[in-house]
């Protein structure tokens, strides 16, 4: 059944794109035409994984577009769980403020990473590590602007689209028309639905802006991150033009057996379940562990 969600189009948030080459993630300020209040969706942490060192690059230039520009940060939003790179969220949030937010089932993400990662008692599996979890279609505010979020499983379950005015910002749950849809085959990923989460962003209206997480430059083409859900519903390799359900499940199921494990999904899975904090050894310093034929 589908959710009466609460679409704005009327509204135009201003959109700044922050790409980072490293791991081909599309970090957003979104800010409301109508005050000086913005969000951060999707930042990145830098990580050297073979020196195990830590940087914020990435991080300190939007937080200096924030700042040069006289913005207030109210969010800082997760569209999921991400396994292809580290999220900045505390180090932002520790600069800036504003709150932290994904969606409610991060508790599913918790319980399956937990136990992948041998994770102790000390790690809570309730989502308390964020200081808001969004079900689906829960509604809240950027200054004036009104905004929500939808429930986008498949590709993690715990994913969700978030909808600012005109504006959707998808995640991992579709790519730009050429490069179709992220892989669903992460534990607890399903490409079936997935499909249905696809249709969900698809059935919002034509003229949507939809802002993309990541892009790779398919054919050699330049690095983009906006489209429309017209151009997605004409255009889409893996959903355009009519394909079932049952094409898709298929398609995906075959793609995904052939793809590498994402280079960084150690370290970017033990973070992010903790809303970017790094996990700490026993006696206190920072450390990423790395569990032997778990993944
Ligand atoms: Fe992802």
């Amino acid at each position: 059944m589908m959710t009466d969600y609460p679409v704005t189009l009327g509204i135009k948030p201003e959109v700044k794109a922050f790409f980072d080459e490293a791991t081909n993630t599309i970090s957003y300020v979104v800010k409301d035409p109508a005050s000086r209040a913005c969000a951060v969706i999707d930042s990145v942490m830098d990580i050297d994984m073979a020196a195990g060192r830590i940087t914020y690059d990435h991080a300190d230039a939007m937080i200096a577009y924030i700042e040069q520009n006289g913005l207030r940060l109210e969010w800082i939003i997760e569209t999921h769980v991400h396994a292809d790179h580290l999220s900045a969220a505390p180090y932002i949030q520790d600069k800036l403020g504003g709150k932290i937010g994904i969606g409610d089932k991060i508790l599913v993400v918790q319980d399956t990473f937990g136990k992948i990662f041998n994770e102790g008692t000390e790690f809570q599996r309730d989502g308390s590590q964020f200081d808001a979890l969004f079900k689906d279609g829960d509604t809240y505010q950027i200054g004036s602007m009104p905004c929500f979020a939808m429930y986008t499983p498949g590709h993690t379950p715990a994913c969700m689209v978030h909808v600012i005015g005109d504006a959707a910002f998808v995640g991992d749950t579709l790519f730009m028309p050429d490069g179709g849809s992220a892989r669903a085959d992460f534990p607890g990923g399903d490409a079936g639905a997935l499909y249905d989460s696809i249709q969900k962003v698809l059935s919002l209206p034509d003229e949507m802006r939809l802002f993309m997480c990541h892009d790779y430059g398919p054919n050699g083409r330049d690095i983009q991150w906006e489209t429309t859900v017209a151009e997605e519903k004409a255009h889409n390799i893996h959903v355009g033009g009519g394909k079932t359900r049952e094409d898709f499940i298929k398609f995906r199921t075959e793609r995904d057996a052939t793809l590498a494990v994402p280079r960084l999904i150690i370290p970017s899975l033990q973070v992010n379940m903790r809303a970017g904090d790094l996990p700490k050894d026993r006696d206190g310093n920072l450390a990423i562990r790395v569990p032997i034929n778990k993944l």
